[in-house]
């Protein structure tokens, strides 16, 4: 039996992969390598498809003897799902669509989906537990909440059993050295503080410096990149077993300020971080933390590298052998 990994040639999905493999899964990686690297397959069969081409992803199920699908393939930035939300309704609806109607086809009813802390909006306590209201501010998120809303129901009507995973900030490269984070445009703040160390980007900008945090700015939650990969190789073992559905947060209940990030990675890379103020982004909020009570109690799952240090660490390594 194996594992279909969507999007596995992405920053999560092939950490994950690589977390897959090391714990002995046989793997099929199905991307599209719009924003994948060919780089990042570090193992298993490959098909080179789009998701949205629905006959292509049935006949994946009908060459391999898929048991669960892993879904990481999405667009992922926000700011662009404002500017253009068709191209988010259609891409990320129809992708976990057309993934689900091909597993229902050949029998396969195991999903796990990457969900977003985006789904829960504005913040109405903290940490937030998974029991928080689903309200999401922006078009990305509501994707996410949206494919959400159609596994519960393929779950009543289909027995479809899944895990969504609501990641708050994934952050980190893999600890031997093969896999990082690259996005194009790169939209997250580690990346970019590392990309403007290295002079591939323009100095660093801090949006909002105003917010009711300690210093100002915005606090969130970053969980290492294989630490997030682990809690999907314990997921999947709980649908293997046969487990309910589930949605649970993927973060530490830790928070970091966007001048405690610089002040780390200062002290990692022993550079000094240049950066400018600018203002909010419409829609930041000043503080964002997981409740990891349910990932620990549930799935048996610890962070074991999320510290700020081993984060900047690993991806200072990458970044500066592969950027
Ligand atoms: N990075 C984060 O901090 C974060 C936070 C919350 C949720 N997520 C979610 O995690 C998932 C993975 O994020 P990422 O940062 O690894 O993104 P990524 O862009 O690195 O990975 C996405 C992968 O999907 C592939 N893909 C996209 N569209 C495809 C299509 N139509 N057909 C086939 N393959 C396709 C891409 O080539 C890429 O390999 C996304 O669903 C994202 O919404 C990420």
């Amino acid at each position: 039996m194996k594992i279909l990994v969507a999007g596995g040639a992405g920053y999560i999905g092939s950490h994950t992969v690589k977390a897959l493999l090391g714990e002995g899964f046989d793997v099929v990686i199905f991307d599209d390598f719009s924003t994948g690297k060919r780089d990042f397959v570090t193992g298993g069969a490959v098909i080179e498809g789009d998701l949205m081409d629905a006959a292509a992803v049935r006949k994946a199920f009908r060459t391999h003897d898929i048991g669960a699908v892993l879904h990481f393939a999405s667009l992922i930035q926000v700011e662009e799902s404002f500017r253009d939300p068709q191209r988010y309704y259609r891409h990320n609806l129809g992708t976990a669509m057309n993934l689900l109607e091909a597993m229902f086809e050949a029998g396969v009813r195991r999903f796990i989906f990457s969900s977003s802390a985006a789904v829960y909006g504005i913040p109405q306590r903290q940490p937030i537990t998974e029991d928080h209201p689903v309200n999401p501010y922006n078009p990305y998120g509501v994707t996410k909440s949206m494919v959400e809303r159609i596994l519960q129901d393929y779950d009543r009507a289909y027995g479809l059993r899944f895990v969504s995973l609501r990641y708050f900030n994934a952050a980190g490269a893999d600890p031997d050295g093969i896999l990082g984070e690259m996005h194009d445009p790169e939209t997250h703040l580690i990346p970019n503080i590392l990309l403007s160390l290295l002079g591939k980007k323009p100095v660093l900008g801090i949006f909002g410096t105003d917010f009711p945090t300690p210093d100002g700015t915005a606090v969130r939650d970053y969980i290492h990149v294989t630490d997030l990969a682990a809690a999907h190789v314990l997921a999947l073992r709980s649908l293997l077993g046969d487990k309910p559905s589930e949605f649970i947060n993927l973060g530490t209940n830790v928070g970091i300020s966007v001048l405690e990030v610089i002040r780390a990675a200062e002290r990692v890379t022993g550079k000094p971080v240049p950066y400018k103020i600018l203002p909010r982004r419409e829609g930041d909020v000043p503080v964002l933390l997981a409740s990891r009570e349910k990932a620990e109690r549930v799935l048996g799952w610890t962070p074991r590298l999320s510290d700020i240090e081993t984060i900047l660490r690993t991806a200072w390594a990458w970044h500066r052998k592969s950027v």
